[in-house]
Formats: C-alpha cells, structure tokens, sequence
C-alpha cells in the first residue's frame, strides 16, 4: 500500500507553473485551423511585406491569446527582420500607453517619462523600424478595454496610418476580442484601413477540453494525484461554464485544497471547494466584457433577484436613459452567456411580462459588477 498521507514538504506537483494562466503550452492542440490562418496571415512579413491585419474572435477561455502567442514565438525564431509585440489593453488602456509600450519592447527601455509627446513617442518607433528595416507586428489583445470614447479607432488609425506620416514603415495589428463585447462598431475611417481577416475560436466540446486539461495533470502532478471519476467532474464544470480556464484552476485549487488536508490524492470534495472559488474568477472575467448597460441589468437583477422583463425594463431605462430596443438585444446577449435565464415562451406585449432569472448568485454578482 502506498502512503496516503503527505509529508510536510512534499508536494502533488510536478511542474506548478504549469497552472498559471500566462503558461504557454508546448501541446497546443486542437486550433489547428486557427494557427494556420494566423500563420497565412503574417506570412508576407517573412518576404519584406506588410503582415495581413487579423481579428481573432471567440469566448473567453478558448485560446486566442495562446494563439498568437505561439505564432509571435515562432516568428522570433525564425523571422529576424519581423518585430512582434503583444499588448495587454487591460494594462494599457490608452493610445499613450500601448505606444509607450511599443517602443519600450523596440528599444529596451520606457521612454522618458515627463512630457514626451505622443507624436515625438511615434517618431521614434518609426525611426528604429526604418533604421533597422523591421516590420511590425503589434496584437492588441482584450481590445474590448479600448471602447472607452472610441480609444481603439485611435490606436488602430495611428499604427494603420503610420507610413503615410513616416514613410516606409510596414505596421500591422492582430486584435484579439472576447466575444462577448463583440458590438463595438469602428469608426468609419478606422475600417476602411482596418478590413481584418477574421478568425474564429469557437468553444471547445467535452473531449476536447479533457484531452487538453488530462494532458496538463499528465504533466504537472505526479501520477495517481487525480483519478479519472474527478478529471471528468472538473471537465464537466468547464464544459459548462465554457472557459477552459476555469479547468486549469479547479485543477490548480483542487491540489492545493489536497495538499492542505495532507492527501496524496484529489478528492472530488476537493473539487467541490475549489469551485466555488473557480466559478467566482469565470464570473469576474466575463462580467469585465461587458459594457456598462449590460452590468447595470445584471445589478439590477441582483437586486430584485427575479423579475419580469417591462420591470427590469424600466429601472434599466431610468438608470441608463437606453430605449427598449437596445434593452432587448442586451438581454438576449447576457442569456446567450447563461448570466441569465428567459422565459421565452412567455407572451404578452412585446415579452415583457416574461420572467428573467438571474443565474449567478445576487451576491457574487453584484460584488463584481461596475456600478
Ligand atoms: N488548445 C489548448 N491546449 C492547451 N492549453 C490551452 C488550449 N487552449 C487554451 N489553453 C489554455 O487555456 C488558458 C486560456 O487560454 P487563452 O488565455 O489563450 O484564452 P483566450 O481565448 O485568450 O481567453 P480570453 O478571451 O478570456 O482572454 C490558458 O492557460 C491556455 O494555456
Ligand atoms: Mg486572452
């Protein structure tokens, strides 16, 4: 019989690093399609040509970050003359910022901070680009960050434009959005330069999110951490909620929940408690996509925990001043991500008098939404 309990230094991880969220993982399988759309599309940069602009579009959870990651790391082992940057736009929320982001990544060090114009921020960029004869590729990733006063046409018009003001740069962008916040419409002068190649992530189905989360506990835990019968529960909650991230940390929280109770083994009450942690992150991410109406239905949800929709209708229109139109297209977007859940069936003027459920508890949602 082998010991089942753990000694105070001993651990059920084998590689922990392979839980944390910014892991690239050497197999990435399954996005085969999409790896080779992006690849198409920065193809031209490895002859000295503009890369294609690219939209990488789908669920949270679903491997568009790691995507373009992967492709970034194989241009720089094998494109010298092609630069890549990829920005956060959660972290840089600004054109000043993702540009001074930019040129730190060129140059290898931030720019001066007090007073250096945004204009002198680009000459430079260009400059070294010119100098050096590189091409630039720059992912904007959560680009859903930048809908804020139309940030994001500004971004998109000075890197998409730079080479009419500083000749002979070649800048390209791969947006990344979460398809949540899909609604945003760029400026009309924006997307007649734009005109991105769209690449589609959809979610991924049940064997699929196992052979990928399996293959992680095949790597990172020692073997007989986690038995099947718990592997396929874990499975299940991704599965449900969508977002395989939520897989990689019950798997992270269900081993640190065994480990702290002195157990050789993940328990499927280990998963249990983890998830409720697990699901609270999912929660937090999606709600963070949403715009600023979408958040005041779910706050006024939480509120009045079920109501029909000509109720929630008219705090919605109070608090935000929107039409109904604009009421009805939200609620079948926070339905669409199961946020909430419609009586459909439900006649009556227009729907309203349908129920709306909120699916999440009140008290979860209303401690992350912005209000
Ligand atoms: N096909 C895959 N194989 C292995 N791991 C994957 C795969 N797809 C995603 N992952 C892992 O799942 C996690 C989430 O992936 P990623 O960050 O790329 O998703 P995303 O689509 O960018 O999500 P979001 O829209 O929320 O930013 C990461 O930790 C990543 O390593
Ligand atoms: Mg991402």
């Amino acid at each position: 019989m082998p010991a089942k309990t753990l000694l105070w230094d001993q651990t059920l991880f084998r590689r922990g690093e392979l839980f944390e969220f910014d892991y690239i993982p050497e197999h990435f399988v399954h996005r085969d399609s999409q790896l080779r759309s992006l690849m198409f599309g920065v193809r031209p940069a490895l002859r000295g040509l503009r890369a294609l602009n690219m939209m990488c579009v789908g669920p949270p959870g679903t491997g568009k970050t790691t995507a373009v990651r992967k492709v970034f790391e194989e241009l720089s082992e094998h494109a010298q003359d092609v630069v890549t940057v990829h920005v956060n736009c959660q972290a840089n929320q600004t054109r000043y910022a993702i540009f001074s982001e930019i040129f730190h990544r060129l140059i290898g060090h931030a720019p001066p901070t007090s007073g250096v114009s945004f204009r002198k921020i680009l000459d430079e960029i260009a400059k070294y680009l010119i100098q050096n004869e590189k091409i630039l590729i720059v992912a904007l990733d959560d680009i859903n960050y930048l809908f804020h006063e139309k940030e994001v046409d500004n971004v998109l018009y000075s890197l998409l434009r730079a080479y009419e003001t500083h000749p002979g740069t070649k800048i390209s962008v791969i947006t990344i959005l979460s398809d949540n916040s899909l609604n945003y419409i760029f400026d009309p002068k924006v997307g007649s330069i734009f005109l991105p190649e769209e690449i589609f992530f959809p979610r991924y189905a049940w064997d699929e999110l196992k052979s990928i989360l399996s293959d992680r506990v095949k790597l990172g835990f020692y073997q007989g951490v986690m038995s099947e019968d718990v592997l396929d529960t874990i499975v299940d909650y991704t599965s449900e909620a969508g977002d395989l991230r939520v897989g990689i940390d019950l798997l992270k929280r269900s081993a640190l929940g065994a480990e702290q109770r002195a157990s050789t083994s993940v328990s499927q009450d280990d998963v249990q408690s983890a998830y409720q942690k697990s699901r609270m992150l999912h929660l937090s991410r999606m709600i963070a996509t949403l715009g600023s109406g979408e958040q005041a239905i779910l706050a006024i949800l939480a509120e009045k925990k079920e109501s029909t929709a000509g109720e929630v209708y008219n705090a919605f229109h109070e608090s935000t001043g929107l039409g109904y139109t604009r009421f009805h297209t939200m609620l079948g977007k926070l339905a669409a991500l199961r946020l909430i859940d419609t009586d459909l069936t439900a006649a009556g003027m227009h729907g309203r008098s349908r129920r709306i459920k909120l699916m999440y508890d009140a008290e979860d949602v209303l401690s992350v939404v912005h209000r």
